[in-house]
Formats: C-alpha cells, sequence, structure tokens
C-alpha cells in the first residue's frame, strides 16, 4: 500500500518523462527571458535577513538562489521540485558561487512531510500545475510559521499574454485542438488567473481570508531569434501543447505551421533580432494567520 502511495502522479511523470528535456533546452528563455516576472516582485518583497524560506516548484533554482542571498548566511532555502533533472543546475550554481544556505530536494509538494519552519514561501511559475492545488497549499500552509507569508506568481488569462496567445491561435489554425484526453502537465499556465478561484483555494487552504494580487504587465523574451522563437512556440505552452496532441497530422502540416509562425513572430522582433512579447500575471501574496505586526 505504501508503494502505491509514492507513485508519482501523472503530472509529476510529464514534467520528468516529457517536459524535462524540452525545458532544458529552451533554459535560457523560460530562466531569463521571463525573469522579468519574478525580478519586479523580488524587488519589493521584504526579506528578514535570517529568514528560512522554501521556493516551491523552484525549477533550475534561480529564485532559490536570489532568496538565499537575501536572506544570508544565518538564513536557509529549501528549493523543492518534483523533477530532480532541473536541480542539478541548482546545486551545481549554489556551490560555485559558495551559497551554503541553500538545499535542493527533488519531491512532490503535495504530499512531503513539511514541519512550520518558514517564513516564507515562494513560488514562481509553479502553483499552476499541481494536480490538487488546495492540498498543496495546505501543505505549504504547514510548512509555514504562524504568520509566515506564500508569494507566488501566476499567469494572468490567455487573452492577457499575447507571447502564448498569438503562436496558439496561429496553430490553431491548421490543427484541432487538445481533446479531453491530452496529455499534460498540470491544471495549466492559466489556471489561477481567476482572482476569485485563488482567493477561494487559498481559504480553502486555511490561508487569511486578506490575499493579495499584484498585476505585473512586462515584456518577455521568447527566442533570441525568429527562428528559434518558433521553436520554442512548437516545443512548449499552448501552441506546442496543440501540435504534440496533433501528432502525425502536426508533422504533416509542419512547414505550413513554422512558416505562419515565422511570420508573426517577426513582427515582435526588436533591433537586437530578439523577440519580445507581452505579457502579464499576478504577484499573489498569501498569510499563515494574521501577519505579525
Ligand atoms: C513552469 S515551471 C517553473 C520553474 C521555476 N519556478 C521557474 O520559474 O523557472 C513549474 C515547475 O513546477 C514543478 N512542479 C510541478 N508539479 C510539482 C509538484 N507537484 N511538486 C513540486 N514541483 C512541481 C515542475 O517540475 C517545474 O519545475
Amino acid at each position: 500500500m505504501s508503494q502505491v502511495a509514492e507513485e508519482p502522479n501523472e503530472y509529476v511523470q510529464f514534467w520528468n518523462d516529457i517536459l524535462a528535456d524540452k525545458f532544458e533546452r529552451f533554459r535560457h528563455i523560460l530562466m531569463q527571458g521571463l525573469s522579468y516576472h519574478s525580478d519586479t516582485p523580488l524587488r519589493t518583497l521584504q526579506v528578514r535577513p535570517g529568514s528560512n524560506i522554501l521556493d516551491v516548484g523552484c525549477g533550475w533554482g534561480d529564485t532559490a538562489l536570489q532568496l538565499a542571498r537575501m536572506t544570508g548566511p544565518e538564513g536557509r532555502v529549501l528549493g523543492l521540485d518534483c523533477c530532480d533533472a532541473f536541480l542539478a543546475k541548482g546545486r551545481e550554481d549554489a556551490a560555485r558561487e559558495g551559497l551554503n544556505n541553500t538545499e535542493f530536494v527533488a519531491a512532490d509538494v503535495e504530499r512531503y512531510p513539511f514541519r512550520p519552519e518558514y517564513d516564507l514561501a515562494l513560488s514562481r511559475f509553479g502553483m499552476m500545475f499541481f494536480q490538487n492545488p488546495v492540498i498543496a497549499m495546505r501543505n505549504i500552509r504547514r510548512a509555514l510559521k504562524p504568520g509566515g507569508r506564500l508569494v507566488f506568481i501566476v499567469w494572468r488569462r490567455l487573452e492577457d499574454n499575447p507571447w502564448l496567445g498569438v503562436p496558439k491561435d496561429i496553430v490553431l489554425r491548421h490543427l484541432p485542438p487538445p481533446g479531453e484526453d491530452a496529455l499534460t502537465c498540470g491544471p495549466g499556465p492559466f489556471s489561477m488567473a481567476s482572482t476569485d478561484l485563488v482567493s477561494a483555494q487559498l481559504k480553502a487552504a486555511g490561508f487569511d481570508p486578506q490575499v493579495t494580487f499584484t498585476r505585473n504587465d512586462g515584456p518577455v523574451m521568447v527566442g533570441r531569434t525568429t527562428e528559434e522563437a518558433m521553436q520554442f512556440q512548437l516545443a512548449l505552452g499552448p501552441a506546442g501543447e496543440v501540435f504534440r496532441e496533433a501528432g502525425p497530422e502536426a508533422e504533416e502540416k509542419r512547414e505550413a505551421i513554422e512558416a505562419d509562425l515565422r511570420e508573426a513572430l517577426a513582427t515582435y522582433q526588436t533591433s537586437n533580432g530578439e523577440v519580445v512579447m507581452q505579457s502579464s500575471s499576478w504577484t499573489v501574496t498569501a498569510c499563515n494567520g494574521t501577519s505579525p505586526a
């Protein structure tokens, strides 16, 4: 019975089996190209030196390392991700920089046996992919000290994110939408776009009902060239999902799809050749009980 309980869920499996390699291929885009959405909140995030911090769904660990610098040698950061392949980069970067206050652990956030030891939990674009967000939030709350904060960054709606919507529309001109039984990495990038839904989820997980949503609109770099942007969009995100799910039909139509994507993405090319598009996220802040004065 305990063996069954340890089986990774289908989404965790998908991150490990399908997405890890694709993410690795486009790491510079996913890590640096989208960093606008964490740079702004992290600039204003108040971190007391010596704080214990949890980075949930930390991926390659760049935000965990930023937090490790902020909390300093008296503090501690745990970067947690269900995909061990990502964590090697975080461990390597921490060792190179001599950040001894950082640890990376491969685990499912819904199941990890947390103790109430963290002052702050942060997640950049992790929360939207958990199988059961309320169970994950409840478990993260268990990790927080009374008064501890959960701060997470999630995408707003597809309509507010042309960097994902424009390519998806183009691919849908050629291919059918993914079916109900499409393999996916979780509820999906827009699953936390609704402030009402997220407030209700946080409340159900036991957080203080006073939740703050800060909107952050800004540019993302989706490719150093039009060609790279086109390849990125066909591999990942909503356009990539349509393409992947269409299987052989997508391969038959590849040439025409690629040409249309290239043409559309070229209109977002900046003077240095990079493709830069608009995007929009929420930074959500919730507290485990009322925050200490
Ligand atoms: C979109 S990526 C964001 C990664 C990183 N925070 C960043 O901003 O670059 C989502 C991350 O959540 C992780 N993840 C998904 N489900 C998880 C789970 N149940 N427990 C822990 N991590 C999970 C994935 O492996 C992936 O690294």
